[in-house]
Parts: C-alpha cells; sequence; structure tokens
C-alpha cells in the first residue's frame, strides 16, 4: 500500500504527541482477487486494509508494537469496484494509559470520472506492548489546535457512553444468567 508523506507541526514530542503527528493515508487500487464475482470489493478486503493502516498510526504515536484490541465499530456505508482507488484515512481520536483509538474513514475513487464515495468508517482501538508482549505505557495525546481539541472532546464523550452502555449490557447479562 502506498503511504502518504506527511507534513508534521513543530510539536514537543517529550510532552506528547499531536494528532497530525501519526496521521496517516494509505492507498492502493483494487484488484480482481479483492472482488467477488459482481465485481464489488470484498468486505473482509477492507478490513484488513483498515486493520494494517490504523496500526501504523498506533504504532507511529507509540513507537512500539501494538495489537489489536477491539474493533469499535465498522460501518459499511456504500461499495468499493475492482479498479477503485481505495484510500484509508487514519488519526488517532484517543490515546489512553496503553491503549490508543484510531479513527479510520475509507474512500473509493473511481480514476476514471473522479466520483470518490465514503465507503466504510471505523473506530479500532490497539494497545502498545514491551518487549516482554506486556501493554506498556503509550504517550499522551496533547492538542495542537483547537480542531484538535475538539476532536479529542468528542472522542472522551463517545467513550464515556460506550462504557457506560457496557456497564449497562453487563447488568442484564449478569440478572439473565441469574434466572
Ligand atoms: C489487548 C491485550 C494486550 C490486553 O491485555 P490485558 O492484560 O487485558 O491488558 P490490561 O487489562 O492491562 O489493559 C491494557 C489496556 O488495554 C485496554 N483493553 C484491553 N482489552 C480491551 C478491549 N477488548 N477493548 C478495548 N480496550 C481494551 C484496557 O482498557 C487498557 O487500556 P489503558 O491502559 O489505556 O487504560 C490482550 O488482551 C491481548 O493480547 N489480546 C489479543 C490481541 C491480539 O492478538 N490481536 C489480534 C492480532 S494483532
Amino acid at each position: 500500500m502506498e503511504q502518504e508523506k506527511l507534513e508534521v507541526p513543530a510539536s514537543n514530542t517529550s510532552q506528547g504527541r499531536s494528532i497530525a503527528y501519526s496521521r496517516s493515508t494509505t492507498r492502493r487500487m483494487m484488484e480482481m482477487l479483492d472482488g467477488n464475482l459482481h465485481g464489488n470489493v470484498h468486505g473482509g478486503v477492507i478490513m484488513r486494509m483498515v486493520d494494517e493502516a490504523a496500526a501504523v498510526v498506533a504504532m507511529k504515536h507509540a513507537r512500539h508494537p501494538v495489537v489489536t484490541a477491539r474493533v469499535e465499530r465498522f460501518d459499511f456505508l456504500a461499495p468499493a469496484y475492482i479498479g477503485n482507488v481505495v484510500s484509508i484515512h487514519c488519526e488517532l481520536n484517543y490515546v489512553g494509559r496503553t491503549s490508543m483509538e484510531v479513527g479510520v474513514e475509507v474512500v473509493a475513487e473511481d480514476l476514471m470520472t473522479g466520483e470518490t464515495r465514503r465507503v466504510a468508517s471505523s473506530q479500532v482501538i490497539y494497545v502498545a506492548l514491551d518487549k516482554k508482549g506486556k501493554p506498556t505505557p503509550v504517550p499522551p495525546l496533547i492538542p495542537a489546535d483547537a480542531d484538535e481539541q475538539a476532536r479529542l472532546e468528542r472522542a472522551n464523550l463517545r467513550r464515556m457512553r460506550m462504557r457506560a452502555i457496557e456497564e449497562e449490557l453487563a447488568m442484564i447479562q449478569h440478572m439473565a444468567s441469574e434466572v
């Protein structure tokens, strides 16, 4: 996959890293082996590209190997076709102590017409590992500007809501197991 060169704003990486520091886009043209008989790209091909591209962002922020801990969401919004160029835009939404949430937007482009389509969006959580394969702390995410600040606030809010939903579901499951 081709990876775009990034313009990274100056930041003090000893204090933490901005979203822009690790932001990345990868692209690849969809080939016959990526698709089904109707010319649509398999969902699994897109999912693999997303996991690979988003892991690059997490590793770049952490400067450690990472593992995928969770695919928080994966929405397929429109089909991609053989011959389209699929671009995977990834940037960090949230950084915890050892975990990182990467937000992903997938766009397909018909190179003949220039038409672009948003085909998927996802949020994937990675955990950084040390040499022994144990979770290891990562640098904090320091917003570089108002846009980054707003993005972090939205992600924090969403994570708080997700946590509340998980607790509610765990309680329902617990109650069901007692019946
Ligand atoms: C992900 C993994 C390393 C976590 O290990 P663990 O011993 O549960 O780690 P901890 O409980 O100390 O949690 C570490 C961090 O991961 C987060 N985490 C762990 N499991 C998670 C999950 N399922 N979803 C979201 N976050 C998770 C924790 O919230 C914590 O975040 P924080 O440090 O930012 O607060 C471990 O479960 C694992 O190795 N899973 C398999 C990964 C894998 O093989 N992926 C596919 C191939 S890459």
